[in-house]
């Protein structure tokens, strides 16, 4: 059975998709290892109540030869348990070509917006319409705060140039007028539990 190491930062709602796909024998794969740069990430206590791995790999400094050092490290756990794929689901930190270079091919990113194939800056959605690619870690706000009438989530192959890579998967989700960045976040986290389960099962199945 493939391995899978998830990396995040925060909840682990999508974490907790794979797992309960796991449970229910429709993953492709197992999920060995969780690892998050956030002691309080509620993703590492749901890995401790399935019974997988959980480290917490802290970054004190996020800039300088320490941050270096903690990537190390966080490249030395995730070899241990040598995964198949590497799923950043809510991971903040951005990875260097260093670290993607010792498991080539093998990363994957969740990103809570919709992003072109062609790396540039605009997305056309299904309906024609053209909207901004939004990079970086305040999309879902800025979807709100550029009144888009519709934005998305895309899986993508981490390479070193920050929300960019091939794309794997993509959804759209409806902007609605009275949404706030928690409702719209919450709309756009139910569609990518779906797609992440998926797209982890295509590629795990070579599909
Ligand atoms: C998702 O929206 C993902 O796209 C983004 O962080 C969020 C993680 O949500 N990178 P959760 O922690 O899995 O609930």
């Amino acid at each position: 059975m493939p391995s899978i190491a998830v990396l995040l930062s925060g909840s682990g709602s999508n974490l907790q998709a794979l797992l309960d796909a796991q449970a229910a024998g429709e993953l492709a794969g197992e999920v060995t290892l969780v690892v998050s740069d956030r002691a309080q990430a509620y993703g590492l206590q749901r890995a401790l109540n399935a019974g997988i791995a959980a480290a917490y790999v802290p970054l004190a400094t996020p800039r300088g030869p320490l941050r270096r050092q903690w990537e190390q490290r966080l490249a030395g756990v995730v070899a241990c348990f040598d995964p198949d794929l590497i799923v950043l689901a809510g991971f903040m930190r951005v990875l260097s070509a260093e670290f993607l270079d010792r498991f080539p091919n093998r990363v994957i990113n969740q990103h809570p917006a919709l992003l072109p194939a062609d790396g540039g800056d605009t997305v056309t959605t299904s309906s024609g319409i053209v909207i901004p690619a939004l990079r970086g870690a305040h999309v879902v706000a800025d979807a709100i705060r550029l009144r888009l009438p519709v934005t998305g989530c895309t899986i993508h192959r981490v390479t070193p140039r920050v929300d960019d890579g091939p794309i794997l998967a993509s959804a759209e989700v409806p902007v609605l007028p009275d949404d706030t960045v928690e409702s719209l976040h919450e709309r756009i986290k139910a569609v990518e539990r779906r797609l992440i389960v998926a797209t982890v099962n295509r590629l795990l199945r070579r599909e």
